[in-house]
């Protein structure tokens, strides 16, 4: 299992938040398996930067407003193939075409309050994390359910 343990960059959008759905969020990835590794509420000025791939998309000034609104929970969870599986926990962009069940699907309604994201490649979850985490900040423990979760 080890060799393809992967780890996501998962954020509690300024919307969920307020909300108050964070411990419903990070119980469903505890749930599953997964292993939390770094959480921390920030307001950070990171957002311009995270969603710089989208600068020149008509929604990226709301984009930016909406989640500097409030704290965000920036989170780092570890696991076999949690950057794609966590993707499918999410939902679609569009919560209109979340299958209930996912995250998106179950609380909320517009792509613009879409409570939850999560990083689309290993190769940006890697780049994502290193945007909003210092490397000693995130732990490396063995979870004692290790053995009961991976063959
Ligand atoms: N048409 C739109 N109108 C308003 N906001 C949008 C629209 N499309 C995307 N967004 C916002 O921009 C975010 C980033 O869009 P992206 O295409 O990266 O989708 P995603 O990868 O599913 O979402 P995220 O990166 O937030 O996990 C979306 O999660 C949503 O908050
Ligand atoms: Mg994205």
């Amino acid at each position: 299992m080890a060799a393809k343990t992967e780890r996501t960059f998962i954020a509690i959008k300024p919307d969920s938040v307020q909300r108050g759905l964070m411990g419903e969020i990070i119980k469903r990835f505890e749930q599953k398996g997964f292993r939390l590794v770094f959480i921390k509420v920030a307001s950070e000025d990171l957002l311009k930067q995270h969603y710089i791939d989208l600068k020149d998309r008509p929604f990226y000034p709301g984009l930016v407003k909406y989640m500097s609104s409030g704290p965000v929970a920036a989170m780092v969870w570890e696991g076999l193939n949690v950057v794609k599986t966590g993707r499918v926990m999410l939902g679609e962009t569009n919560p209109a075409d979340s299958k209930p069940g996912t995250i998106r699907g179950d609380f909320c309604i517009e792509v613009g309050r879409n409570i939850i994201h999560g990083s689309d490649s290993v190769e940006s979850a890697n780049k994502e994390i290193s945007l909003w985490f210092k490397p000693e900040e995130l732990v490396s423990y063995k979870s004692c359910a290790q053995d009961w979760i991976y063959e």
